[in-house]
């Protein structure tokens, strides 16, 4: 269990116990060792964990799909959180392949103006195959800024900033030494990435957004956007003269809480809302809408750049964090997509805000069959794509035309959750219904 506690809960059992006492059927689940998640599924009425092979619901890590998934059949109703090849777009160097084929499709199909809609990643490369490109464009771009990224790790582990070619010859000297160079498939991939050297600045210090994005299917592709999330701050003032120090440059809440002025009681993250208020106070609602219609077209270009190649299966869906850094100009970029976000709280607030999270999550993937399936909204989750855009009630979709323009879209990122009152109306009819 987790330090933390979601207050007034009453416990789990009574209400299980009650359904059993009434003859009603479990969810038994399985979950992997993520806390919260476990403190979800514990308290959620009807639902029972088990540890045989036979469950309805797993909660896994992408270890056990890369082990399990497509070496054992699984039921129909059963549910898991990951689809099979989820690392097309959740590691780094598949990532941009795959967005820069969906960028040279639509060039082809819709023209370069369409195809600029997906500009939204800083311009990187693939090592090793790809270092000779590489070299061209560093030659082209004298005393820029570069970030070095294993492409399957997180937290910002083996992350190094450079600025001199020389400065990776002791990295490639040292792949070199680890691995035998012969053997492609031991050497571990990297990107090269061009370094956003104008991030947008509070009081000084440099962060990143954390947006949580579900996918529900990939064909037709359904995804929802979480009004919550959090922007997550460095502790250090930020510098471009100090490229060797991660506590300035890398915002990942796994550096910075090993930084010596870290702040345990507060953290480093504030809550969307609370930036979106900041935003909209500096730069005014209209440019803070457009900032947000271009975090949405993220969202949904990077879906759709992986949408043909995700292997869809009714089965499973993703909960996926995004990585968002805004410049000074208020741009918005893509860093990365993450299959597993942490979901371990750094704070009280933060456990709250991965609690309902989980729980929305859980109440769209509705184990329980509550939905008609109609639902644009569902705790704090809005439907953002249904098999095209999904818009604002009251917006005539003909009258916006039939482009990918996400203006007006059904989505409501750093606004206020209404997701009590919402659920309270939602599931209301079916307080008295059976679980399944
Ligand atoms: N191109 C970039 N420009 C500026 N900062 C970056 C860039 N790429 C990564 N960062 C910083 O480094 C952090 C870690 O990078 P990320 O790609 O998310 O790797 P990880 O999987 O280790 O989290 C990001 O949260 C961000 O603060
Ligand atoms: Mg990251």
């Amino acid at each position: 269990m987790s330090k933390y506690k979601i207050l007034g809960y009453k416990g789990p059992y009574g209400n299980q116990r009650k359904r059993e006492a009434e003859g009603r059927s479990y969810v038994r689940y399985k979950c992997g060792p993520m806390k919260t998640i476990q403190d979800v599924l514990k308290q959620r009425p009807g639902w029972l964990e088990v540890k045989e092979e036979e469950w309805d619901f797993h909660w896994c890590e992408v270890s056990w799909m890369r082990d399990n998934y497509g070496h054992s059949s699984l039921e129909d109703h059963v549910r898991i959180c990951h689809f099979g090849n989820h690392y097309e777009l959740t590691r780094k160097n598949l990532m941009v392949k795959n967005l820069k084929r969906y960028r040279k499709l639509l060039e082809r199909e819709l023209g370069p103006q369409e195809a600029t809609r997906c500009d939204f990643f800083p311009c990187t490369f693939d090592l090793p195959c790809e270092y000779h490109l590489f070299v061209e464009e560093y030659k082209r771009n004298p005393g820029s800024t570069w970030i070095m990224k294993p492409a399957a790790r997180s937290q910002g582990k083996g992350i190094f900033l450079f600025r001199k070619l020389k400065d990776i010859m002791d990295w490639k000297r040292s792949r070199s030494r680890a691995e035998d160079p012969r053997d492609e498939a031991q050497v571990e991939s990297y990107v090269v990435q061009h370094y956003i050297e104008n991030p947008y600045l509070i009081n000084g210090r440099k962060f990143d957004l954390r947006v949580y994005v579900l996918v529900t299917s990939y064909a037709p592709l359904r995804a929802w956007l979480y009004r919550d999330g959090f922007a997550r701050f460095s502790s250090t003032r930020f510098s471009l003269s100090s490229i060797g120090d991660q506590y300035v440059h890398l915002t990942n809440v796994a550096v910075q809480r090993t930084a010596p002025d870290y702040d345990r009681e507060r953290g480093c993250k504030w809550q969307m809302q609370q930036l979106r208020r900041y935003l909209t106070a500096r730069h005014g609602e209209p440019a803070v809408d457009v900032l947000f219609q271009e975090v949405d077209n993220i969202f949904i270009r990077s879906l759709l750049s992986v949408h043909k190649v995700i292997i869809n299966d009714k089965r499973c869906f993703e909960l996926y964090g995004y990585d968002i850094i805004l410049d000074a100009e208020l741009k918005p970029w893509l860093i990365e997509v993450n299959a597993s976000p942490s979901l371990t709280a750094t704070s009280q607030e933060d456990y709250e805000l991965k609690y309902r999270l989980l729980e929305d999550t859980l109440h769209v993937v509705d184990m329980e069959g509550r939905l008609t399936g109609r639902e644009k909204q569902v705790g704090g989750f809005d439907l953002m794509w249904n098999d095209g855009p999904v818009w604002l009630e009251g917006v005539d979709s003909e009258t916006l035309g039939s482009s990918l323009c996400t203006a007006k879209a059904n989505t409501h990122l750093g606004c206020f959750n209404n997701r009590k009152n919402q659920l309270r109306q939602l599931l209301k009819p079916f307080s008295g219904q059976r679980a399944t």
